[in-house]
């Protein structure tokens, strides 16, 4: 699986529809119903990158450790998915990025709450199955939200994201722009930078924030419409990704 062909076009408009609504909520009500909870296993079974899977377990909302930089604890969360990647297949954690993405969007349709959470939770009291070379990169609280609102969105402006002037780039890809602006990035940094290169777009990282790179990668790619394909960089030079249009 690709990450172009990750999404039917169903899906695609879903999850794409789905981009405003989402926001991180750290206060919960409860777990998903249990047809809610039904949806989301399918959604986290399906969706599949090399190198990455995501479980989905219940948990005791105490696992959820400290304050981050003002963020408040994560209250009443009783279940999680968690986002595993193997360490030796090549883009391993860019695919992780998109596949957890992927599911926080199919989770806010559904009308729940999510929260990537990076390091603020008791890792001991995760009971998971690894195999030899993977590693848990993240967890992701997910549940009915108790309060919180996509309202309080703080953004960069697009002209700081971007590179040349993007209200002058094509509406496809002015549209995967703006879906990157709204993704979630580790304490807000939105460390993106995009470019327009005739008929390829890329979206970098300087420090190579993988994770949230492929957190952007879901964002974009929901955002297209006319075919393409995904070339992720390994070299230190090398941007991370870019899609090519010259199909
Ligand atoms: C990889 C990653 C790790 C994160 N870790 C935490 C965390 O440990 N605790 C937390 O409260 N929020 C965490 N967040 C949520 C970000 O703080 C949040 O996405 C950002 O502030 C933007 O807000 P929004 O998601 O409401 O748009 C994380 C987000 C990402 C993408």
């Amino acid at each position: 699986m690709t990450i172009e062909k990750l999404f039917t076009p169903a899906q695609r408009q879903r999850l794409y529809e789905a981009i405003p609504a989402r926001y991180s909520c750290r206060s919960y009500a409860g777990a998903p119903s249990a047809a809610d909870w039904a949806s989301l296993s399918y959604a986290a079974g399906r969706y599949e990158l090399p190198g990455t899977r995501l479980l989905l377990r219940t948990v005791d909302p105490d696992i959820f450790t400290g304050i981050v930089l003002g963020y408040g604890k994560i209250t009443g969360c009783t279940t999680v998915a968690v986002l595993c990647a193997s360490m030796g297949t090549p883009h391993s954690r860019i695919h992780a990025g998109v596949l957890g993405e992927a599911f926080c969007l199919e989770a806010a349709a559904l009308g729940l709450g999510t929260c990537w959470v990076g390091g603020t939770y008791k890792r001991k009291q995760l009971e998971v199955p690894l195999q030899a070379d993977e590693t848990v990169l993240a967890i992701i609280a997910v549940g009915v939200p108790a309060k919180g609102s996509a309202e309080g969105h703080k953004r960069k402006p697009l002209d700081r994201l971007c590179h040349g002037n993007p209200q002058a780039w094509p509406e496809e890809i002015l549209a995967a722009a703006k879906a990157v602006q709204l993704a979630p990035s580790a304490l807000n940094l939105q460390p993106w930078e995009m470019k327009l290169t005739g008929e390829r777009f890329f979206i970098d990282t300087p420090d190579r924030q993988q994770l949230d790179l492929g957190i952007a990668l879901c964002h974009a790619e929901l955002a297209f419409t006319t075919p393409h394909r995904w070339l992720l960089g390994d070299g230190r030079r090398e941007p991370l990704a870019c899609a090519d249009f010259s199909l």
